[in-house]
């Protein structure tokens, strides 16, 4: 429905975007797009059925027919199975960014983002909420933080998960990540018009979220 509220969250990898997008949706009892997700899916997906990820047409072409579902706490599932963590492995960090520079990908998953839009209100989470997906939304955030902190952050996450990494590894990767998304010429990662940017090097996931409820409350609502 065009008049439910949205509101957008971008940035890059690893400023606690994820998080704060679900904490700021419980908040208001409002629906959370995890647009990231999609692109991980999709690369998940082509991997298994063994199309070449710079093949724009067939990943796309494949895209209608899966069953992507979001069960809640941030589980998801691909045809009825949980594919939550193999989602989020760094090849797959790899793969999904190889996957959304391919612009039929971008163009058929259009129409899957705005089905998320429904009453009472929709947080959605990415790259280009704001720029290209939800364009008129109220509300929108763009969070940043210093790669050399996006990278010790996602190397807590992983030593929490149990899974070995390197510091240096990861820095790399999400420089190159960074430039990918970055540099590519449909939906480059940059800030929405009207965005309020956020740098949340210094700042706790509560402190971000209450800056973005306060903003929120600022514009009456
Ligand atoms: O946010 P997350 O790290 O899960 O996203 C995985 C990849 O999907 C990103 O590196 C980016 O290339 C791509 N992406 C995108 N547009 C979005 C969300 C994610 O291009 N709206």
């Amino acid at each position: 429905m065009s008049n439910t509220p949205v509101i957008t969250i971008d940035g890059p990898s690893a400023t606690g975007k994820g998080t704060i997008a679900s904490l700021v949706a419980k908040e208001l009892g409002y629906r959370l797009l995890d647009s990231g997700a999609l692109y991980r899916v999709l690369a998940l997906a082509a991997c298994e059925e063994g199309i070449d990820l710079e093949d724009g047409a067939a990943i796309a072409g494949m895209a209608p027919g899966l069953k992507i579902e979001f069960p809640g706490n941030g589980r998801v599932s691909l045809g009825g199975r949980d594919v939550s963590s193999e989602i989020r492995t760094g090849t797959m960090d790899e793969s999904a960014s190889r996957v959304a520079a391919l612009p039929e990908v971008r163009q058929v998953l259009l129409p899957v983002q705005h089905g998320f839009r429904s009453p009472p209100g929709l947080v959605a989470e990415g790259r280009d909420m704001g720029a290209v997906v939800f364009p008129g939304a109220k509300y929108k955030f763009f969070l940043t933080a210093s790669p050399e902190i996006r990278a010790s952050r996602r190397y807590r996450q992983l030593l929490d998960r149990g899974l070995g990494a390197r510091l240096p590894d990861l820095l790399r990767d999400l420089r190159a990540r960074d430039r990918r998304d970055e540099q590519r010429s449909i939906s480059p990662l940059r800030p929405a018009d009207r965005a309020i940017e956020i740098d949340t090097s210094q700042l706790t996931i509560v402190q971000v979220v209450d800056q973005i409820m306060q903003k929120r409350r600022q514009g009456g609502g």
